[in-house]
């Protein structure tokens, strides 16, 4: 079947997702609100799953990750110390004709003819504005198109019948500083907070400002040391939690991938800076490029830490359905990491309306976030609150105490050094970034230190969206007859599928056939979640649990109820994507799709 193209495409999820039930407009009945989107009954359960398998993977199948469900609105204090208050902005400019708001950084680059006018009159009503404006057009268009344009502008500042002034004309390159969509002068760009403010307590005063957290991160830096206390853990640990999240982004866009309100899961896994490592392991492992690093070792700096937690997330979506060539491992490069960041690798999903290189292949976008972020969010929650963020190392006080002196000074110069370096590029004064740098040189050595961070930080909506995009396909199958006709597929994963198995009795009107469906669902009701249908032919009962992505679909026939004496109490069972069919007998039905769906 011919590919559909990228925007066709795109077209067809969004129909499918609204019309089985994956997504809908939030609000929809009074037309919607931009950025905000609602998950249907089987997008609900997709989510569910999803954010069941994370939670699954990251804490409780393992020893050294402890969960956290914090509140979405906490002291304000907090965005001042992560930085969120002063610098969690984006550019944004409006069109200064129809007002529409962009991202600076998501205007394309564009070249043509400027016409610039001085202001306009409008004679008959003795009116005039001085407010300069221009306009861009298409290098050879008629220049009549930038005088529309501006007519419509001094319109709008309220001359009826404008006379353009001071027309001239230049040709321009590679400018951002018009509106794509009319040519219209945009505004100068502004900072914009994406921050969702609102208010604690009946009183609208600067004082009761709060703020609908950006990202869930946060609360557990703030709770670092409670988790710690309570779970008994010792570094390297980690925290996670499963969100939501809000910003008030400029252009929500691409569906869900750009949302207002989104849920995030994070971890933050903290870690001993490589010189603890060093002084207790002898040497701090080197990393390899290639393959997942195996289990966590003693000797695990910073960049091995890192490197595991690439891969691990990099596993994890691969096991729910998403394969290895739709993914990207994108390294940032110096230039774009944050000035606390040692590294940060984004894994990107090949989407349909991904950017594409020279060769027309899919450049990705961003899925998940795994960055090693040093010991700057614990240090600037220590800073801010006042409070310890330090976490006493019996294991670096006792080596540190066996290492020569030599080595003692070397590793001591080398923590200081990097930590004065950190403090010089938050802004810190040379003279108190030295005295500071010092001070934590001499309390690692008595096994005092602010923990370092390790964060895989991902969106539950843009995972979604992947498996959304990934699970459609467009196939031939054939109806009751025999004869082809095409259907939509929703190959999601057993593992994530919203319904795992559905239940068919073949003849609705045939009590003995509804009775029997009846009890094999309620077999296969505790272990897993069952759609029952008795409604319409079998095949089109087939293709609506095709749409919904059901791997396995059971039908009951008159065999099971032994028609056939051999085939008495067995069903068949067909597997979504070969549209095969086996005979399976009822007591082994069970334990077959556990395995499956595991
Ligand atoms: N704590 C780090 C942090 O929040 P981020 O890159 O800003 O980092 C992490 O966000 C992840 O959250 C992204 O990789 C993305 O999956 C998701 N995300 C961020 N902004 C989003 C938005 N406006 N809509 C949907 N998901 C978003």
């Amino acid at each position: 079947m011919a590919e559909p193209k990228t925007n066709e495409l795109m077209e067809r999820i969004v129909s499918l997702c609204k019309r089985r039930g994956f997504i809908f407009q939030s609000s929809e009945i009074y037309g919607g609100i931009n950025g905000f989107w609602d998950y249907g009954p089987l997008g609900a359960e997709l989510k569910r799953n999803v954010r069941d398998l994370w939670w699954r993977s990251m804490t409780q199948q393992r020893e050294d990750v402890a969960g956290l469900e914090a509140t979405i609105i906490m002291h304000p204090k907090i965005w001042q110390a992560s930085g969120h208050a002063s610098t969690f902005s984006d550019p944004m400019v409006d069109c200064l004709l129809s007002k529409k708001r962009f991202r600076t950084d998501q205007i394309e680059p564009q070249s043509g003819t400027a016409y610039f006018y001085e202001g306009a009159q409008d004679g008959s009503a003795g009116k005039e504005s001085r407010e300069p404006y221009s306009v861009l057009i298409d290098t050879g268009a008629h220049p009549e198109h930038a005088r529309k344009v501006a007519r419509q502008f001094y319109q709008q500042r309220g001359l009826a019948n404008p006379t353009l002034l001071g027309e001239r004309s230049e040709p321009v390159e590679n400018t951002t500083r018009y509106n794509p969509e009319n040519g219209s002068l945009l505004t100068d760009p502004r900072a914009f907070n994406l921050m969702f403010k609102t208010y604690v307590g009946p009183v609208e005063s600067v004082e009761n400002i709060a703020y609908l957290r950006p990202e869930t991160a946060q609360a557990i830096f703030a709770q670092f040391k409670t988790v710690l206390d309570v779970s008994r853990q010792k570094v390297p640990f980690g925290i996670c939690q499963i969100g939501k999240a809000f910003r008030n982004e400029i252009n929500p866009r691409n569906y869900t991938f750009r949302s207002r309100e989104f849920e995030q899961m994070e971890l933050e896994f903290f870690i001993k800076p490589d010189e603890a490592v060093e002084a207790a392991a002898g040497s701090v492992a080197g990393v390899s490029d290639t393959g997942h690093s195996g289990e966590p070792q003693p000797n695990w700096g910073w960049q091995a830490w890192h490197k595991y937690w690439v891969e691990e997330r990099i596993k994890f979506y691969e096991g729910i359905g998403l394969p290895r060539e739709s993914l990207v491992e994108y390294w940032q490069k110096p230039e774009e990491l944050a000035h606390y960041a040692k590294a940060t690798v984004d894994i990107l999903y090949k989407f349909p309306f991904s950017k594409r290189d020279e060769e027309g292949n899919l450049l990705g976008e961003e899925l998940e976030g795994i960055a090693a972020r040093g010991d700057f969010d614990l240090s600037q929650h220590q800073k801010h609150s006042g409070k310890s963020m330090e976490y006493f190392d019996e294991e670096t006080k006792t080596a540190w105490a066996k290492l020569d002196g030599a080595k003692k000074q070397a590793l001591q110069a080398r923590f200081q050094e990097a930590k004065r370096g950190d403090l010089l590029k938050r802004g810190y004064p040379a003279e108190e970034a030295e005295s500071k740098a010092k001070e934590a040189a001499e309390k690692l050595a008595r096994g005092l230190y602010v923990p370092h961070v390790i964060e895989p930080s991902a969106g539950v909506d843009r995972l979604i969206l992947a498996l959304v995009c990934n699970a459609y396909c467009e196939d031939q199958a054939p109806d009751d007859k025999g004869k082809l006709e095409s259907r939509v597929v929703m190959k999601f994963h057993p593992r994530i599928a919203p319904i795992k198995v559905a239940v068919f009795p073949l003849l609705k009107n045939r009590p003995e056939l509804v009775k029997k469906a009846q009890e094999v669902r309620d077999l296969l009701r505790p272990h897993m979640t069952v759609f029952y249908d008795e409604a319409g032919a079998i095949g089109r009962r087939y293709r609506r649990q095709d749409e919904a992505g059901t791997p396995f679909g059971v039908t009951i026939d008159f065999d099971t109820l032994g028609e056939t004496p051999q085939l008495r109490d067995t069903v068949t069972l067909r597997d979504r994507d070969t549209m095969k069919q086996e005979r399976v007998a009822l007591s082994e039905l069970v334990p077959l799709l556990v395995a499956r769906i595991r």
